[in-house]
């Protein structure tokens, strides 16, 4: 069977009607798509681990409408917190704050901070509001994918991962290609100055421009991020970064970079941006073809080309 549909005023009413039942709903952000549970249904979020076969103590992002709901999930907001918010919110931007009550562990993964996010894909919009309407607080959702593997960024990568896992009335919403295509990046603002535990659209220079604060990068050791795991991001392919691609390989790179006789282009992104939205596309349609190796020239440069290089490291390194 399929769990698709395409959007529609009605869909995204059954949508909200599913996650409050306690249902999970796979939804379009502007980054990747995101697995939908109540973040407030214990039971439900639970189902999000077992579809994803991730472990149960790691955190997951709470998804709201806007920043008013920020003091329903967290307390002793830092004032550069506020300022991110309202300038980065709805994006590709979540803040690890101190939890209110409300934000339980199964949420936390038992920790004393809960991450917030408003996106800014209308659809995600949409479905969060539809769902406040029906009583609800927030969205629960890490990125659509088995533990470890590649983020999708398109309903039918959804579809094809997690399908195997879904109840009849789970649902996934089709909004198209995500036109960021990484995922958000994370700020801890719990101490006196951010402090970025995943880098994302927004750069640290971004921050700072924002909040006139030094971001600091994290030594993520202390603190379970499964996306700093050095092993994530990974297809079934092996990733070789910046070497010469031979005959039967899969090729990323730039469009400057000629593709080699018989190796197979898998994207030749012209901007940055472009290499962002359409990299783990790229990584899944190596595995589609059944390649084995899939090399991959870097960008150089920093903002959202250093996200780049993070995430082709971590899919590289296994
Ligand atoms: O772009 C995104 O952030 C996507 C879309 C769907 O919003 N979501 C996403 O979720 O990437 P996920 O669970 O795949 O990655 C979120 C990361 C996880 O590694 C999690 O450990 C970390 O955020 N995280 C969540 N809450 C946290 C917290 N309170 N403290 C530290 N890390 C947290
Ligand atoms: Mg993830």
């Amino acid at each position: 069977m399929s769990f698709l549909s395409i959007c529609t005023t009605d869909t995204l009413k059954s949508a909200a009607l599913a996650l409050k039942n306690g249902h999970l709903v796979a939804f379009p952000t502007e980054t990747v798509y995101g697995l939908g549970a109540d973040a407030s249904n214990e039971e439900a979020v639970a189902r999000i681990y077992e579809v994803k076969g991730r472990p149960a103590d790691h955190p997951l992002i709470v998804h709201i409408a806007s920043m008013d709901a920020i003091a329903h999930w967290a307390s002793d907001i830092p004032e550069y917190a506020i300022t991110l918010a309202r300038d980065f919110w709805p994006g590709p931007m979540t803040l690890v704050l101190k939890r209110s009550d409300l934000a339980k562990d199964f949420i936390t993964g038992g920790q004393e901070t809960v991450g917030l996010r408003v996106p800014a894909h209308p659809i995600a919009l949409a479905l969060i509001k539809e769902f406040i309407a029906l009583g609800g607080y927030g969205i629960a959702a890490p990125s659509a994918n088995r533990f470890g593997a590649v983020s999708p960024t398109t309903a039918q990568a959804v579809e094809e991962e997690l399908a195997a896992f879904l109840h009849e009335d789970d649902l996934i919403l089709d909004g198209g290609a995500c036109l960021v295509g990484v995922e958000s990046t994370i700020i801890d603002c719990t101490g006196p100055t951010p402090m970025v535990l995943r880098l994302g659209a927004i750069t640290p220079l971004m921050i700072e421009e924002s909040t006139g604060l030094v971001a600091l990068e994290s030594n993520p050791s202390s603190i379970r991020v499964s996306g700093s795991l050095d092993s994530h991001y990974s297809p079934k392919a092996k990733v070789i970064l910046d070497v010469v691609a031979v005959a039967g390989d899969g090729l990323i790179a730039p469009d400057q970079i000629p593709t080699p006789n018989g190796v197979i282009r898998l994207a030749a992104p012209s901007t940055i941006e472009e290499y962002a939205r359409v990299l783990y596309h790229a990584l899944r349609s190596a595995d589609q073809q059944g390649l084995e190796v899939v090399v991959v020239l870097q960008p150089g440069g920093d903002g959202l080309a250093a996200t780049i290089r993070d995430r082709l490291q971590r899919s590289a390194s296994k």
